[in-house]
């Protein structure tokens, strides 16, 4: 099987690390991808929102299937485009992919299968944001109705930060999401999902600030760990027939049955599952985690998820043990990131790139915000974070950072339910 997958960051490098060791793939294509994706992949250039320019990549690579990473393109329809010129592709229709793009459709979809998530409210006129601030609170929650990369949102209880974050959102013409504070540990879910057939894979937590102790503003996701030994047994089961599973239905029922990776994310709180959000496709830095320790042929799974024929798979296969990812960010994520820094080390087994590029004289240098994830696996999850964080002391970025407390909290016994 000949695979195509779009996208340039470290979750499509995991990605293409894993169909790579799938014996059933004969060959990889990734477009535009980066510096690193050049040693598992030949790299393509396309403009990757462009459903037509995918579909002519697709057609003269050879392409069996389509995998597309991030949530911008499925959005905007590459996936039917792709689906209408008869060539598979893993990744929900633009109709199926709202449950990202459009967080009224989620909280719409949401109500309608009698799933818990946050109270919210959508403020879309400067006049009305104090009284409904005021409806909110003591924990404010400030996002960006349309798709942030994670960073559009804020989390506060500074009612005047709050109101700077949503003031600065509809000043620049975005519809601003207040919602509800949901208390408790958060878990990553993502199952592939085929109409009503739901398969999840390990559980894994983000860490969405930039800093230790989870100080400083919202990232993309400065690094995960997977499975989660805090998390009580039975809850993936419960996650999926609660929150998933209907979800699933529900949007079979409307008619925008998703295909592709349905990314759940809860907040576990006494009552227990709540979702906080759902994504469209598979999460950044979790997948890196994830996939460290999948066994099962991944290039097969998402072949019949996109064909229809996810149902027919036998159960997943993991390797015992645990995965840390942790993201080495360039100067000044997430804010505007200082790039064209000469990285050294980052050929290095379990290093992924993410804005990298390779220099007319051959050097690997920073090209975006999070630029590499540094993945270590282990008996347990104190071992996986030795491993990944000797493996980070070997990589030099000037100005970078990174946080130190990847999974600890959950080695140090610290997280409940
Ligand atoms: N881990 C956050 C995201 O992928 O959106």
């Amino acid at each position: 099987m000949r695979v195509l997958v779009i996208g340039s960051g470290a979750r499509e490098h995991a990605l293409l690390l894993a169909l790579a060791s799938d014996p059933g793939v004969t060959e990889l294509f990734c477009a535009p991808g980066n510096a690193g994706i050049a040693a598992v992949a030949t790299v393509r250039e396309v403009d990757a929102s462009h459903g037509p320019a995918v579909v002519e990549l697709a057609k003269e690579v050879g392409a069996d299937l389509v995998v597309v990473g991030p949530e911008v393109p499925l959005v905007l329809g590459v996936a039917d485009a792709l689906r209408a010129a008869g060539i598979a592709c893993f990744g929900p229709s633009a109709d199926a992919a709202r449950i990202e793009g459009s967080k009224a459709f989620a909280k719409d979809v949401m109500a309608a299968a009698g799933v818990r998530t946050a109270h919210s409210e959508i403020v879309d006129n400067p006049a009305k944001l104090d009284s409904a601030l005021d409806r909110f609170g003591p924990n404010w929650v400030v996002k960006d109705d349309g798709l942030a990369a994670g960073k559009g949102v804020v989390v506060t209880t500074d009612r005047a930060a709050a109101r700077d974050h949503a003031a600065e959102l509809l000043e620049n013409g975005h519809p601003v999401l207040l919602e509800s504070f949901l208390d408790g540990p958060e878990v990553s879910l993502f199952c592939l999902v085929d109409g009503e057939t739901v398969v999840p894979l390990l559980p894994a937590q983000d860490h969405k600030r930039v800093g230790d102790n989870d100080a400083g503003p919202n990232t993309g996701g400065m690094g995960a760990y997977t499975p989660l030994p805090w998390l009580p047994e039975g809850s993936v089961e419960r996650i999926v027939d609660e929150v998933v599973a209907p979800v699933a239905a529900e949007l079979v029922r409307r008619g925008s049955g998703f295909s592709g990776l349905l990314y759940a994310g809860l907040a576990i709180g006494k009552e227990g599952p709540a979702v906080v959000e759902f994504n469209c496709r598979f999460g950044d830095p979790e997948t890196q985690a994830v996939l460290a320790l999948l066994e099962s042929p991944l290039g097969e799974l998402l072949h019949a998820t996109a064909t229809g024929t996810l149902a027919d798979q036998p159960a997943l296969r993991w390797r015992d043990g645990a995965a840390v990812a942790v993201v080495i960010a360039a100067e000044n994520y997430p804010g505007t990131p200082r790039t064209g820094d000469v990285i050294s080390g980052s050929d290095a087994e379990g290093v992924l790139h993410a804005g990298t590029a390779r220099r007319d004289d051959g050097a690997i240098v920073s090209a975006g915000g999070r630029v590499l994830s540094v993945i270590g696996t282990g008996a347990d999850l104190l071992a996986a974070r030795d491993e990944a964080y000797q493996r980070l002391a070997a990589i030099k970025l000037p100005g970078s950072h990174f946080r130190t407390d990847i999974g600890l909290a959950a080695v140090l016994g610290r997280i409940t339910v």
